[in-house]
């Protein structure tokens, strides 16, 4: 994607001076879904690859019980370059980064956005004017945008690393994973 070369040399916010690598996103630019996660951590940075630390396993085994893999679909973040210290990022660094996203969307084109954990839940939703709902009451939850390409799903989902501190969540991922099952 041409947008990859603007995000790798994205200048846009303080994150970029600390950055190894901005992580523009990665999979099938065809997919039908696309996950987006929060921000690169620490392996990310390193790599320019997203979920490829203890995050990404958890998402692989997700994606593996769906009988889906990476490459089946896009997997980008709502911020590219990494806050330090895993810190959330501001309001002011979504806000910088937040055209490239939208201009994935438009370029991938999915059927089904799979926002994961709080703050690309709260993005996607307040994007398609879907209110502000807390991740624990809407993961799982399909809402439908009616848009001029077709029709398009956005199904949040908890933040694969909540199952570093919570087990119990991976059952959860694993039920909610289900609704993609024939969607990919
Ligand atoms: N967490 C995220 O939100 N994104 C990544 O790419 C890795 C971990």
């Amino acid at each position: 994607m041409e947008l990859d070369e603007e995000i790798l040399n994205c200048t846009r916010c303080q994150l970029s001076e600390k950055r190894t690598n901005a992580v523009p996103g990665a999979g099938d630019e065809n997919a039908n879904i696309m996950f987006v996660g929060e921000a690169p951590g620490r392996n990310e940075d390193e790599q320019g690859l997203p979920f490829v630390g203890r995050a990404g396993s958890v998402l692989d085994e997700l994606l593996e019980s769906i009988d889906f893999s990476r490459e089946d679909v896009y997997i980008t973040n709502v911020v590219k370059c990494r806050p330090s210290k895993n810190r959330d990022p501001t309001l002011k660094e979504i806000k910088a980064c937040s055209p490239y996203l939208d201009q994935q969307i438009k370029e991938i084109d999915p059927e089904v956005l799979v926002p994961l954990g709080r703050f690309a839940t709260e993005y996607l939703l307040e994007k398609y004017n879907l209110g502000n709902e807390k991740i624990s009451r809407v993961h799982g939850k399909r809402f439908q945008v009616n848009r001029l390409s077709g029709s398009l799903s956005i199904i949040p989902m908890f933040h694969p690393a909540v199952v570093a501190y919570d087990p119990s969540k991976k059952d959860v991922l694993l039920e909610d994973f289900k609704e993609l099952r024939d969607r990919g």
